[in-house]
């Protein structure tokens, strides 16, 4: 092919191209089918860097306006789906400043002044990811307070806490649920730590050294709200570093796949407890499936693919990880790369938060103003448990440390007890005194005490400790912090 029967217009830096691309090279470098959904975020740092060159006296106010009216109609032809997303336009920000200069004309061609699709890009998906993470704060509030609604129906709840998943010592289901509640409202710090760090300007970097147009970029800073909490406006402070930065994308997927692993853990204890040998809580059918060769079967299939779809997000963190990792400064193509695993640890977060919140809380019924659906305890199984396993032993321990023996001798006498409850297949709260006072000779009556479930868990009234008064105590705080 001659160099003239090449259209050299639909590419936007032709001038020096001698022939075109092929289709699978421009399927394989475009971009636009996955970040056209940073196009508002594209629109909005538009606007406020052309309303800056206007302030700046680099374009006209007439070009402002004409850019403004442009983008407006680009807004409506989006969100009616007339917009038409062309593969030869490449990304995200040429389809849209291309639209612009057919509708305005040469005011369109004077937006990308002082800018580079290098800081466009840095700066459009940190102005999306920051409202995303707005959304999935306010989701991980809700999950907290479902958690915490069913830790409050169940403080008195007791069910067997496990060390190598062998009964160890009982502790009350709201206190387990609490635990949850601790390891969220981490996440959400995480989330909000991470968001400070996202909310930084890279506009006015432009390819990597800066430009020569007297740009303002704390004015642009401020128009998207890229200010710290003392209002003051956040501007990455070194071109070349702006415009390569993708730290602020790993370690919020780092963030988002913690909050995963969580998400994980729960999820396995829900598929533990709702098996057959555990029968401890049952969710509502709608989260579950049935199996098409055994029809007594539900099946956990939202809980079980949450821990796989954690799997997935942690991968995405490797992925952009290593993405990263021998880039020479400053922008590299490989840095395209960055969306889909990004954008589909925000989907992925969002969806299993949602279904997580509704799972475990249940579902507002506006007739009754009370949440239904949830999970449903089945406190006696769990207390059953509880006493199957010899949760008491260590009580019975400490029992025998506060009538002075020494801790060491108090674990091995308790071996003995248990052993003889085995024997007899019963508790040890059934075993009759005189046998107790057989291992030792100080045990009296209030032993009994002890060895309840209720006097076990009322003993570990300890900040923190399972005591339902601790937990009832942690509960007021986590609602004065959620409110
Ligand atoms: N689509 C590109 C990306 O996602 C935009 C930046 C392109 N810059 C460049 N110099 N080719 O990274």
């Amino acid at each position: 092919m001659s160099k003239n029967q090449f259209d050299k217009k639909s590419q936007a830096w032709s001038a020096l191209f001698s022939e075109p691309m092929s289709d699978l090279v421009k399927r394989y470098t475009s971009s636009v089918f996955f970040d056209k959904r940073l196009w508002q975020a594209d629109i909005a740092g538009s606007l406020a860097h052309a309303s800056m060159l206007s302030a700046q006296g680099i374009i006209s106010a007439q070009d402002l306006a004409d850019i403004e009216r442009g983008m407006a109609q680009i807004t409506a032809e989006i969100d009616a789906g007339a917009f038409e997303w062309k593969l030869d336009l490449e990304d995200v920000h040429l389809n849209i400043e291309a639209r612009l200069t057919h509708l305005i004309g040469d005011a369109g061609k004077r937006l990308h002044t002082g800018r580079s699709r290098n800081d466009q890009v840095a700066t459009d998906v940190r102005l999306w990811l920051r409202s995303e993470i707005d959304l999935i704060s306010a989701l991980l509030i809700d999950l907290q307070t479902s958690l915490l609604e069913v830790a409050e129906q169940h403080v008195d709840v007791i069910l067997p806490g496990f060390t190598h998943l062998q009964v160890a010592q009982p502790v009350s289901f709201g206190h387990h649920m609490l635990a949850y509640v601790e390891m969220f409202s981490r996440d959400a710090e995480r989330m909000a730590e991470v968001r400070c760090r996202v909310n930084r300007l890279p506009l006015g970097a432009a390819a990597l050294a800066g430009t020569s147009y007297p740009l303002d970029r704390e004015r642009v800073a401020n128009a998207l709200g890229m200010v710290n909490a003392l209002g003051q406006p956040q501007v990455c402070q070194n071109s070349l570093d702006a415009v390569s930065d993708r730290d602020f994308a790993i370690e919020f997927t780092a963030a988002a796949s913690l909050c995963m692993v969580h998400i994980s853990r729960l999820s396995e204890e829900l598929v533990l407890w709702m098996s057959q040998n555990f029968s401890f809580i049952k969710i509502a059918d709608r989260f579950t499936t049935g199996s098409s060769i055994m029809p007594q079967k539900k099946n956990p299939d939202v809980p079980e693919l949450a821990r796989g779809k954690t799997g997935r997000v942690v991968g995405h963190l490797m992925g952009l990880i290593t993405l990263m990792k021998g880039q020479p400064l400053a922008y590299n193509k490989d840095n395209q790369e960055d969306k889909e695993p990004l954008f589909d640890t925000v989907d992925t977060l969002k969806d299993t938060l949602r279904i997580f919140s509704e799972m475990i809380g249940g579902q507002l019924n506006p007739a009754t103003g009370q949440k239904e659906g949830g999970i449903t305890v089945n406190a006696q199984a769990m207390e059953q448990a509880a006493l199957r396993g010899y949760a008491t032993a260590t009580d019975l321990a400490d029992y025998l440390v506060k009538k002075g023996l020494p801790f060491r001798d108090a674990h091995e006498t308790v071996a003995h007890a248990v052993k003889a409850a085995i024997t007899h297949q019963v508790d040890l709260s059934e075993l009759p005194l005189a046998v107790l006072q057989g291992f030792n000779a100080s045990i009296e009556k209030d032993v009994f005490d002890c060895l309840s479930l209720r006097g076990s868990l009322n003993a570990r009234d300890i900040l923190g400790g399972t005591a339902p008064k601790q937990v009832r105590a942690q509960i007021t705080r986590h609602r004065a912090r959620l409110a």
